[in-house]
């Protein structure tokens, strides 16, 4: 009897001891799970609120962007895209929400502090030096630290990325094509070698063959490890290169998907693909 009533009581406490020993287990792999999703998050735009004056133009925008992928923007003109991206870089200030870039806050930095963390804006409509020449644009984006010692180097990649920019690499940026431009506007942003692009409607403007080879360059640039967040209002082919993909109109998101589910959602369709 004293023996059968040891035994119970061995038993009853070796299998506490495994439920705890579980527990503890489970909850190293929840911590450790947690870590790496979070590690994987690059950038995090929390519920932002943007405002020009006293007219809302962003209304509690959120969302998420991992290591390696090209993440989209989509919609018309005038929804809030490129009020999204200036705020991203720092050049508004959302009034509400806050914008994280590897738990890093981003909503309070100068725009001129992004550079350092990897961070580059090829911004709508080009901005480029046009009285200079190509090679002096490119030299423009690696003015600092590694940018500057590996400027040659980095400099032949992007000929080998761009080769039209090789042949141009004299002209004046401002006779150059709409096409030429934007390549060399994408150019000097990675001479930097960022981590994390943002693109503003780099296909607006250019003819079918330039927009396809844009997007090719764009889906390269991810490949070879840059994160990407690129607006458009190309929906069609912005889409068709997305790995995740958010509908902006009238400064909210609506919908959100992989590029493939949004291509196939009737909305989407029906409004922005004509079909
Ligand atoms: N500097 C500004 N001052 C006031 N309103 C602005 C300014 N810039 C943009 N807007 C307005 O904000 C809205 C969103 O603009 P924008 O973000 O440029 O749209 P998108 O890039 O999607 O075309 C538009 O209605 C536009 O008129
Ligand atoms: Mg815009």
């Amino acid at each position: 009897m004293r023996w059968r009533f040891a035994f119970c009581f061995r038993d009853r406490v070796a299998l506490q001891i495994n439920f705890a020993v579980c527990a503890v287990v489970a909850w190293v792999s929840l911590c450790a799970t947690l870590k790496i999703i979070e590690k994987m998050t690059m950038l995090q735009v929390k519920n932002i609120n943007v405002c020009y004056g006293d007219v809302q133009i962003l209304w509690d925008i959120s969302f998420a962007v991992n290591k390696g992928e090209i993440v989209a923007l989509v919609g018309t003109n005038g929804a809030g895209k490129s009020t999204t991206l200036k705020t991203i870089s720092g050049l508004l200030s959302p009034r509400g929400g806050e914008i994280l870039f590897e738990d890093i806050v981003l909503h309070k930095m100068k725009p001129f502090k992004l550079i350092e963390l990897g961070i580059v804006h090829v911004p709508e409509g080009r901005r480029l030096f046009v009285e200079m020449s190509v090679e002096e644009n490119l030299d423009m984006g690696s003015l600092k630290g590694k940018a500057r010692t590996e400027r040659q180097k980095r400099k032949e990649q992007i000929f080998d990325l761009f080769p039209r920019l090789k042949e141009r690499r004299f002209q004046l940026a401002g006779t150059l094509s709409g096409g030429e431009q934007q390549m060399l506007a994408v150019g000097r942003g990675l001479m930097s070698k960022p981590r994390f692009m943002m693109f503003d409607e780099p296909s607006l403007g250019l003819a079918p063959i330039l927009v396809k080879e844009i997007f090719n360059v764009i889906r390269k640039i991810r490949d070879e490890g840059t994160t990407v967040l690129i607006v458009e209002q190309n929906v069609n082919q912005t889409l068709a290169i997305a790995d995740k993909a958010y509908v902006l109109e009238r400064g909210k998101i609506i919908l959100q998907g992989t590029g493939e589910e949004l291509l196939c959602n009737a909305h989407v369709k029906k409004a922005y693909l004509g079909v």
